[in-house]
């Protein structure tokens, strides 16, 4: 059996930084409400014209030098983002040619927050049927470019920035032993579109538009959905909280996170976070926080890697990896 092997993964941040200090001088809000109900203490910001293929583009070098890999054995790539470049091309070809290459395919996919798992989920599918050889699933975003500076509810909890994993086709024996991608799982519910949304685009204002959110509701079908697919992904492997190494879940809001632990029996010296410091970057915050686990040794070769996320759509997802 083809297994979708995690062969490297890396990052990339802006430079600049925005402190809470600094947006409570922009909007009336304070440092000590931000990080009371939401964790997020400072977040990355693109400077003008650093495009999200650009920083998409940095994440993919960083994880391709990890795996120890030339591009060109790269036949697939998968941009997972709700702020491409351009309405088209898809920002994926942009960072194909970045990396100097001509054959395979790549194209973006649009789940919002949970587009890195809905990417892993359809590169992984690719890989086991023998579609492609090796795939880059990137996650990139600049939600700075979307939201409205002047709403002091939305504009507190979102950064920009890049993450990547590599994958490879590699022959497993079957079993939740195997390194690789062990098991995904993906959903999503139209019903729900005005809870999160943007209100731009080609359809409508003819302008980018800006994220529009009922943070309430979004904080209760996130906790609801996240714990519903994860206990899919544990009913479907026989495995539960106390199996996991560690839990890498989209990052949004530190109190999504430490309920969605608690609801699956997860220790949180298990769980990996980074809100507080690249606050939520979309579907760029789970690759950013496995490449931050990945380089400082916490996540190692051999351990079980829970990963889920919730957003837009609404959708959300799981995925289980043997790292
Ligand atoms: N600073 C100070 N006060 C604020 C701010 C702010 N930045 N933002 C809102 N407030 C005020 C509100 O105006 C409100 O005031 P009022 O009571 O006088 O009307 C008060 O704070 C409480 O507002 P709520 O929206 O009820 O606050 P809540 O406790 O729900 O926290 C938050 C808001 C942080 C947005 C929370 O609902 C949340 O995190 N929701 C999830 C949203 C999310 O993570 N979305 C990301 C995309 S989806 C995903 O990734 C899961």
């Amino acid at each position: 059996k083809l297994r979708s092997v995690v062969r490297g993964c890396g990052s990339y941040l802006p430079e600049r930084i925005v402190t809470n200090a600094e947006l409570a001088q922009r909007v009336d809000t304070s440092d000590e409400w931000i990080v009371q109900r939401t964790g997020i203490r400072q977040r990355h910001v693109a400077a003008d014209g650093e495009t999200t293929s650009m920083i998409g583009l940095r994440a993919a070098q960083a994880a391709l030098a990890d795996a120890g890999m030339d591009p060109s054995e790269i036949d697939l790539i998968i941009v997972a983002t709700a702020t491409p470049d351009h309405t088209f091309p898809a920002t994926a070809t942009q960072i194909q040619a970045g990396l100097g290459i001509t054959d395979g395919a790549a194209f973006d996919l649009q789940a919002v927050c949970s587009g890195f798992v809905f990417g892993l989920a359809t590169a992984d599918k690719f890989l086991c049927s023998g579609a492609a050889r090796a795939a880059l699933v990137i996650g990139a975003e600049t939600f700075s470019r979307i939201l409205d500076w002047e709403d002091r509810a939305t504009c507190v909890l979102f950064g920009d920035g890049a993450g990547a994993v590599v994958l490879k086709a590699e022959a497993g024996d079957g079993t939740l032993k195997d390194r690789g991608v062990l098991a995904t799982h993906i959903r999503s519910d139209g019903r729900y579109k005005n809870k999160l949304y943007v209100d731009g685009g080609a359809g409508s204002t003819k302008t980018v538009g800006f994220l529009r959110m009922e943070g309430k509701e979004v904080f209760r079908h996130a906790v609801v959905n996240l714990a519903e697919t994860v206990r899919h992904t544990f009913a479907e492997t026989g495995l539960s909280g106390d199996d996991i190494d560690w839990f890498v879940p989209h990052q949004a809001n530190r109190r999504i996170i430490d309920a969605t632990a608690d609801k699956l029996g997860i220790d949180h010296d298990r769980v990996v976070v980074t809100v507080d410091r690249h606050g939520n970057t979309s579907a760029a915050s789970i690759p950013l926080a496995l490449a931050e686990a990945h380089k400082d040794g916490r996540i190692k070769p051999g351990q079980l890697v829970l990963i889920e996320a919730m957003g837009g759509g609404f959708t959300w997802g799981s995925a289980l990896i043997r790292w």
